[in-house]
């Protein structure tokens, strides 16, 4: 329904707008979630978060066994409210993490895995039989790790291994997390789609760097890290609405999300849900419920009662 027909209709005509979504089998309250790797690793934080607007909370990524991490410096901010890290993916292990969660009942958490192998995301996921889970993530895009993300994610064969090998362990619906490494990360999406991945998220950081001009060294201890927060919210949404315009797959947007109208824009290009992580450093939890209300504001006066409604949008001609 157009706007002007919309705004002239009474008021008991005019349907109230709901914000609930569905990406693909996974049906959330509220379209927004939080990114993997923001905010830790606790289910009291979790609740806090649910409480606070988010649809669903996405995990640190879970490695089989407990990881260090990086030492510090880590984390820098780069002019345009932009970060660079390289935390080394510091997690506690997926066993410890699985009992961390066990009690939960109502937050729909969505656990991110990484690893190497088949073997590796299989044996993690039996780990998780005794937690309500609504969904599992595959961290195929971290840019700086070695031999895991990114590192996995450019070599489609490997990903249709992973993959299959995942949805024959597991019927709860699976989500695969790309990103941009040195191949054509569509070859990616396909290999993930192919061996019938339930969903994708994109996108994860993009490999950067950052240089302290006076020690003329690298400011990271890894030299390397990710990029993320606005800088590169216009190459996240390039990357949804090519994703969407060439599949019919569930997408989660992600990269730069800050605003409703950010939000809106990754669902006018095809994401049925966004995650956002940077925001939270600056906006802090506040942003969900933000987010929320412009998003429904915004249906208001276009006059759209679903979010679906409005999802890949900007893709008719
Ligand atoms: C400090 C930090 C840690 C992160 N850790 C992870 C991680 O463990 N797994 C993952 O898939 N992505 C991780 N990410 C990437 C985010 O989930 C997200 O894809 C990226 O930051 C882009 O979103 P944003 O611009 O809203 O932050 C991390 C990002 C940051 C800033």
């Amino acid at each position: 329904m157009n706007q002007l027909l919309y705004s002239k209709l009474p008021i008991f005509f005019k349907v109230n707008p709901s914000l609930i979504t569905s990406v693909g089998k996974i049906c959330l309250d509220r379209p927004v979630m939080l990114a993997s790797g923001i905010l830790g690793i606790s289910l009291d934080v979790f609740n806090r978060l649910y409480r606070s607007g988010a649809g669903a909370v996405v995990t640190k990524s879970l490695s089989t066994e407990p990881w260090d991490g990086y030492p510090n410096p880590t984390i820098f901010s780069v002019d345009g409210g932009g970060w660079i890290n390289a935390v080394g993916l510091s997690n506690p292990g997926a066993q410890n993490f699985a009992k961390m969660i066990e009690s939960n009942v109502d937050v729909p958490i969505i656990v991110s895995l990484v690893g190497s192998i088949p073997e590796d995301f299989e044996s993690m996921i039996m780990q998780f039989k005794n937690c309500k889970i609504t969904a599992f993530e595959l961290n195929l895009s971290c840019p700086h790790v070695a031999k895991v993300g990114l590192e996995v994610g450019d070599d489609p064969e490997l990903v249709k291994k992973i993959i299959s090998a995942v949805k024959t362990s597991t019927n709860i619906p699976i989500i695969a997390k790309v990103g941009l490494g040195t191949s054509n990360y569509l070859n990616t999406v396909n290999a993930a789609i192919d061996s019938g991945i339930d969903a994708i998220t994109a996108i994860n950081t993009v490999r950067a760097i950052a240089i302290d001009v006076e020690t003329q060294r690298p400011i990271l201890s890894n030299k390397f890290g990710g990029l993320s927060g606005t800088p590169i919210k216009p190459i996240a949404l390039r990357c949804v609405y090519e994703i969407s315009s060439k599949y019919d797959i569930p997408i989660i947007g992600c990269g730069g999300i800050s605003t409703w109208e950010d939000a809106v824009e990754f669902i006018l290009a095809g994401s049925s849900a966004v995650q956002l992580g940077s925001a939270i450093g600056s906006n802090w939890i506040h942003v969900f419920n933000d987010i929320n209300h412009g998003i429904l504001e915004y249906m208001k006066r276009k006059g759209y009662s679903k979010i679906d409604e409005m999802v890949g949008l900007a893709k008719k001609s």
